[in-house]
């Protein structure tokens, strides 16, 4: 039996309660591909940061170093301005691993629609900078300066991975530009988008201004296959497809390192949802989602496979449905029908 150890990090708000259903469904398909999952949980939050003024400790990276991988619910608390949650955690997990790759799948579960695309978020430079700074603060002459930093190197790897992508899937490429508004990085970007494309026989661009791009996802999803994006962009259009896919509580995401040197990190596309958490109905579904694609990384494909069919029989045989899709049903109700499908 291969086993693999799991750093969790449960987070804040419903964070909690979906690494809770995440976890039940794990160990289930666990025990009947004998996988050997262990489990070291660790309470890095919103809410450690209020007792102990930082989110993890000085040495959380190495801490989490040698785990297979790391799976993380959400984190959030009012209270906490959202900028110290995202940079005192999530993004030095990001970037301290090269995790340069944020991949997320959308995909139209119940059988009805025909959605069936991944964004590929490029996850450690561009837009998310901590380049800038401030000036004259509360004076009338305030100012603020945010520097965008795309590198070749940078660029180059994250449209090539989603070229392999797009090569294994349908052979139809997406990329998210604006080089007509902004002149420098977003030029820089299609150039290099170009030559990569042009190394591949089996692949078409179609390259898109983000703006209508938003719009073609809203009225006709089902002609995307594969879009690459940076990482503002691919961060806006996943929750924009999520959407329209029929929840944000519905989708998965996985930052990977695709060297392995370090250890990936799985996490819901969803927040920590601070105005439904502790009442038990957040959707679990792209919590159990995201655990699947952890064993599609560990190189399980039938068991992550396992796990997206119980879904979808739910979806297709049952009006089960937590109430950000229209019904009734708790974390748990759903939890336990995919169980039972599984
Ligand atoms: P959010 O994703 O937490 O919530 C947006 C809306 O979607 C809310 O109305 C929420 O109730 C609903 N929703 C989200 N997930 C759901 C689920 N599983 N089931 C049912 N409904 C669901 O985003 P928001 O409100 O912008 O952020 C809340 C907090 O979460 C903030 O502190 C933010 O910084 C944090 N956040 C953390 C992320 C992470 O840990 N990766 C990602 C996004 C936001
Ligand atoms: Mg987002």
């Amino acid at each position: 039996m291969r086993s693999h150890r799991i750093a969790m990090i449960p987070g804040d708000g419903i964070g909690t309660e979906v690494c809770g259903a995440a976890r039940a469904v794990l160990d289930a398909v666990g025990r009947k591909h004998a996988l050997g999952l262990t489990y070291d949980e660790f309470d890095w939050s919103c809410a450690r940061y209020l007792a102990e003024g930082a989110m993890m400790p000085g040495d959380g990276l190495d801490r989490v170093r040698h785990h297979d991988a790391i799976f993380l619910g959400a984190v959030g608390a009012p209270g906490v301005p959202d900028h110290v949650s995202l940079w005192g955690l999530l993004i030095p997990i990001r970037r301290g691993f090269q995790q340069y790759v944020n991949l997320r799948p959308i995909k139209v579960l119940d059988g009805q629609r025909e959605i069936d695309l991944v964004v590929v978020r490029e996850n450690v430079e561009g837009e998310y900078s901590e380049i800038g700074g401030r000036l004259y603060q509360g004076t009338p002459a305030e100012m603020a300066v945010q520097e965008a930093v795309f590198t070749r190197s940078g660029v180059t790897r994250i449209v090539d991975y989603a070229l392999d992508l797009a090569e294994r899937r349908t052979g139809r490429l997406t990329s998210a530009t604006k080089s007509n508004g902004i002149i420098h990085t977003m030029p820089f970007w299609d150039e290099i988008v170009a030559e990569r494309v042009a190394q591949r026989s089996g692949v078409t661009l179609q390259s898109e201004h983000i703006d209508a791009l938003c719009a073609k996802l809203v009225l006709d999803p089902a002609r995307f296959d594969v879009i690459v994006a940076s990482n503002l962009f691919g961060d806006i259009l996943s929750d924009l497809a999520a959407a329209v896919a029929g929840s944000i509580g519905l989708a998965p995401a996985a930052n990977i390192d695709p060297t392995r040197a370090h250890p990936s990190m799985f996490e819901p596309v969803h927040g920590s949802a601070p105005d439904i958490a502790g009442r038990g109905i957040a959707n679990p579904v792209g919590a159990i989602w995201t655990a699947a694609m952890m064993l599609d990384h560990l190189g399980h494909p039938e068991a992550a496979a396992a796990i997206l069919e119980a879904i979808s029989h739910v979806f297709a045989t049952t009006s089960m449905r937590t109430p950000d899709l229209g019904g009734t049903a708790t974390t748990v109700d759903l939890t336990h029908a995919i169980l039972e499908a599984l």
